[in-house]
């Protein structure tokens, strides 16, 4: 027995050493200074580029912080507006919405319903053939980070028109898309890649709200949907097991992976601690069995005319309209993501231009 407690306090204390240890060395790293940022996306990290292309997000959206849409589908900023915000440079303008905006600090090519599968024309290659006065200086694109936040649509358009067999076996091929693009941004010289993991997809309120008499299992323990879920963590093991491939493949890349699913999953498990109300509440918008009216539209339902507008309270809510998250939600996830704490390798964002071997 003694022996037992002597091995485990032995063992404790060279992994406390251990962990002081890595931790001493992460903040010996020096602090990167990245002139740019590149975001690549879908409407998760999406800030304007859906509303200059296609349609206009419309109020209440961005009511909490911009006080006008902004084209972000949400009440206020996002996880990446966070993330630019922690690293001292400004929000990032969408590449689609060019006119008069200048990209010296970088660019954001995510757009509403993006997938990895159908982006393969490579926004960025028109990016470095365009305008070069608005861009950041060439010697600057191996500097900049690079950000990627992408793969729910890729599962969500899977979930709507294809069976779970088939969907599984497009996975691969989803991260094969991915890998090029990696590939192809790091021939152009981009060196610091900071890879986000798809979410708990399963848990949109917009889904789990339409779910009637769930057999026994359908849901998991906290209310999300397990097997869409399951997928969500499927894709991502793949994509993880692909980053590091792509580690050992481009000798000069940075290539760090976050564990997003994580960061989203523990903030609607913890709800309640963290300050929120029921995380499947919908801020914006009214959904049910047969009708979906969107945040900001109108609608007749059941002989009712309806308004779409903000809930009283949107720092209390985690999902902004059922799809995406509110301010809060993702000032939170950010806080969680930016100090390394759900990453491989365990560094933070600040110091993540630096490759670890
Ligand atoms: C995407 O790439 C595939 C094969 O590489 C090609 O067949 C397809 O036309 C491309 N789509 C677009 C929109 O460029
Ligand atoms: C990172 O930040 C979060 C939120 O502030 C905190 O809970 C966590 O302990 C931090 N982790 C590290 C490794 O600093």
């Amino acid at each position: 027995m003694k022996l037992i407690r002597v091995v485990f306090l032995v063992v404790l204390f060279s992994s406390y050493g251990l962990i002081a240890e890595t931790e001493k060395k992460v903040m010996d790293l020096q602090t990167c200074d990245y002139p740019a940022l590149y975001n690549f996306g879908d409407s998760n990290s999406d800030t304007g580029g859906m509303a200059a292309a296609f349609f206009p997000m419309i109020a209440p959206c961005g009511d909490t912080y911009f006080h006008r849409p902004a084209g972000r589908g949400s009440d206020g900023r996002l996880i990446i507006d966070f993330i630019a915000e922690h690293l001292g440079l400004p929000l990032l303008s969408p590449y689609l919405d060019s006119v008069g905006t200048n990209f010296h600090h970088g660019a954001n090519f995510a757009t509403g319903g993006a997938t990895i599968r159908r982006q393969n024309e490579s926004w960025f290659r028109l990016v470095t053939a365009s305008d070069r006065n608005r861009l950041p200086r060439p010697q600057d694109f191996s500097k900049a980070l690079y950000t990627f936040d992408i793969g729910q649509n890729d599962l969500a358009a899977g979930f709507r028109t294809m069976s779970m067999k088939k969907l599984r076996a497009t996975i691969p091929d989803i991260i094969n898309q991915f890998s090029i693009q990696i590939r192809d941004l790091y021939s152009k010289g981009a060196r610091t890649f900071w890879i986000h993991n798809t979410g708990p997809i399963g848990c949109l309120p917009v889904a789990t709200i339409k779910v009637q008499n769930p057999k026994p299992g359908y849901l998991d323990e906290h209310g999300c949907i397990r097997g869409q879920n399951h997928r969500a963590r499927e894709f991502n093991k793949k994509l993880k097991h692909s980053v590091h491939h792509l580690r050992a493949e481009l000798s000069e890349a940075a290539i760090t992976y976050v564990d997003m699913y994580r960061g989203k999953y523990d903030l609607i498990r913890n709800a309640k601690e963290q300050g929120f109300e029921d995380p499947f509440k919908i801020c914006c918008g009214f959904h049910g069995i047969g009708f979906d009216v969107w945040c900001g539209n109108k609608a007749t339902v059941k002989d009712i005319e309806v308004y779409a507008g903000s809930c009283a309270k949107p720092s209390a809510v985690i999902s902004w309209d059922g799809v995406h998250y509110s301010e809060a939600a993702n000032s939170w996830i950010a806080s969680q993501i930016v100090n390394g704490s759900l990453s491989d390798p365990p560094i933070p964002i600040t110091r993540a231009c630096h490759r670890k071997n």
